[in-house]
């Protein structure tokens, strides 16, 4: 969603840093861009619709090179419109004291409209549509010297969420940032500190960060930052090394990040495993979990909370962790969670699953839970992550970067860590150390697996070309396997805009059954595991109604393949790995056919790659 970068430097000049960081969060889906850079005369401000590099040209053609140079502080910002349409005006930054201060906001502000009827009686003039133009006029307002102070104040008459940044002239050399429920990472580097909402756009210049917390006012020099509680208490915040470099966030090679994070897999999937599975015993260490063997045997129930693709994760995880440790478990949609009064307590455990560690529905149910006394863990890719800080317990990723909106590393890696976790949880209960080891072999073997299916890419590529002009089409699963067709369906409709909906296999007939023709494919998920013969019997309804069948097939299963009418290969699985291994042939079915129909892949139309509102 929206995107914050701020620049403060003596010497180095800020616009070519403030672009490149907004270029940097561009992944995050966003609608119109601006800069505000400070200067000796006051604040400039440029903004636009659209894409950062048409923000580029304005810069380009408002500025010489000399002029741009001459700016060394300054902020800017991509909108992901929510209050009022993506134009110009709408556009942060937004500016008060008569342009003198300018002011860039991801969040939303609850009470705008009673803040702006407020500021509207003492003279505020509004421009905008957006709940953020609020802001900029209460900083103005509480101005009275103290910039930080100012911030502070204003800050406490919000309802909602925010990470904000701002510049004023009366302040030259200092810019605020303050954060509650949106991230803002400070980075400190010799002779510059860059702010951002995403650490992605930091790590070109420093890798030496600072996580804000929620309630945290900052002061930022080119020299570094001091922080502060909103009661202006100053506080400490460690400076966190980060483990991902500016290359990690480049494509590097790859026509878009969604191939390259495909075809990273294999590097993905060994970095979550590394170190994390007991080859003697027979189990997974999972330290970050806290939870000793005692707690694991008494867990009554398991509810895996997430959000999209990392819902579909949740609920493979429920047939992981009642297939291996007999453990009750159900998947929840977060935003539903906090809605249906969850009958949840101190011995259910409740997983929230987010790549981001940002997204609010989840959030918001991890709070529910935490409220609740269950006990609370997270899988999270990025680390320091709200989520991955609230819940205080937990798993990291460890896939890298995951850059383009379409989520596909994290699933991979989100599903092995789940595997990781019925097999550590399904040791204290019932599996014996044999079985524990033949799943560590199985889950060490999935790099290599996910590899093979890799070298199937040009066979899908010429697959996705036969059906790349379809409307609609279908994706079964039954078993483990279903959530796999959610994912492949959710993969085709997001990054293609093809129409594309995930079944249980057997579900078809009870209703579905009756859109399907010869212009509706059907992908089918016929590895060689237990349920399979019964999907066979699912083909044949299909093909019954003339609706053309993609087998997901296990190699040498040609009695499989016989019953489709193409076919993609892939190595043989157990039913524990078969939904990370099918899922990769499908996101490479997702991303050809988008990109034969010319779809922006890395960046669908509506969407975001952070979702931070209910
Ligand atoms: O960051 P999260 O994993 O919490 O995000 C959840 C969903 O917004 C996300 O998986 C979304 O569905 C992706 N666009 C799927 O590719």
């Amino acid at each position: 969603m929206c995107g914050i970068v701020g620049f403060s430097s003596r010497t180095k000049p800020a616009c070519a840093p403030l672009v490149n960081g907004l270029r940097r969060l561009e992944y995050r889906g966003y609608d119109s861009a601006g800069v505000a850079l400070e200067s000796k005369e006051g604040i400039k401000v440029f903004k636009k619709t659209g894409k950062v590099a048409e923000l580029d040209r304005l810069l380009k053609e408002s500025l010489s090179d000399a002029e741009q140079e001459g700016f060394t502080i300054g902020i800017a910002h991509t909108r992901w419109a929510t209050h009022g349409l993506p134009t110009v005006e709408n556009a942060h930054p937004h500016v008060a004291d008569g342009g003198g201060l300018a002011l860039v906001h991801n969040g939303i502000v609850e009470n705008y409209a009673a803040l702006r009827a407020q500021l509207e009686k003492k003279g505020c003039k509004f421009v905008s549509q957006t709940d953020t133009e609020v802001l900029a006029h209460l900083v103005a307002v509480f101005d009275k010297g103290d910039f930080l102070s100012a911030v502070s104040q204003a800050l406490k008459k919000v309802e909602g969420t925010y990470g904000i940044a701002t510049i004023s002239k009366r302040h030259p050399g200092e810019m605020i940032v303050a954060r509650k429920g949106s991230p803002l990472v400070i980075g400190v580097s010799d002779g510059a500190t860059v702010v951002a909402s995403d650490v992605s756009a930091i790590v070109a210049h420093t890798r030496q960060v600072i996580y804000l917390k929620d309630g945290d006012v900052a002061r930022v020099t080119p020299e570094g930052v001091d922080i502060y509680t909103l009661d202006n208490v100053p506080v400490s915040r460690d400076v966190q090394a980060v483990e991902w470099d500016a290359e990690s966030v480049e494509k590097g090679g790859y026509e878009h990040f969604m191939l390259k994070e495909i075809f990273e897999q294999p590097e993905s999937l060994r970095n979550t495993i590394r170190g994390r599975l007991d080859t003697v015993n027979g189990t997974a260490i999972l330290a970050g979990l806290g939870l000793p063997p005692r707690d694991l045997a008494s867990i009554r129930r398991a509810v895996i909370i997430g959000c999209g693709t990392s819902l579909h994760a949740g609920m493979a995880g429920k047939y992981l962790f009642e297939a291996l440790a007999d453990l009750p478990t159900s998947p929840e949609q977060a935003a539903e969670f906090r809605y249906c009064n969850p009958i949840i307590g101190p011995s259910d455990w409740a997983i929230a699953v987010s790549q981001s560690g940002e997204t609010a529905d989840t959030l918001a149910a991890v709070r529910e839970s935490i409220g609740k006394g269950a006990l609370v863990s997270a899988i999270c890719n990025v680390v320091g992550s709200t989520i991955a800080r609230e819940a205080g317990r937990g798993v990291y990723l460890h896939a890298g970067p995951e850059i383009s909106v379409a989520s596909t590393k994290a699933f991979t890696s989100q599903v092995t860590v789940l595997a990781m976790m019925a097999l550590k949880l399904g040791r204290t209960r019932r599996l014996s150390r044999e079985e524990g080891l033949g799943l560590c072999n199985e889950i060490s073997s999935l790099p290599d697996l996910v590899s093979e299916v890799l070298k199937e890419n040009d066979a899908i590529a010429a697959i996705a070309a036969k059906y790349a002009k379809v409307d609609d089409m279908f994706f079964l699963g039954r078993g483990i396997l279903y959530p796999a067709a959610l994912e492949g369906a959710l993969k085709m409709k997001e990054i293609s805009y093809v129409h594309a909906e995930g079944y249980q296999a057997a579900e078809l007939k009870h209703g579905p059954i009756a859109l399907l023709g010869a212009k509706t494919p059907v992908v089918a998920l016929l590895c060689d595991i237990p349920g399979k013969e019964k999907t066979v019997g699912n083909v044949q309804e299909c093909r019954a109604r003339k609706a053309p069948v993609i087998g997901i097939v296990t190699r040498g299963d040609e009695e499989a393949a016989a019953h489709c009418n193409d076919a993609i290969f892939l190595p043989r699985t157990s039913p524990f790995t078969a939904p990370v291994v099918s899922v990769v042939a499908m996101q490479l079915f997702a991303y050809h056919v988008a990109r034969i129909r010319g779809c922006e892949i890395d960046q669908p139309r509506n969407l975001a790659k952070s979702v931070t509102v209910e």
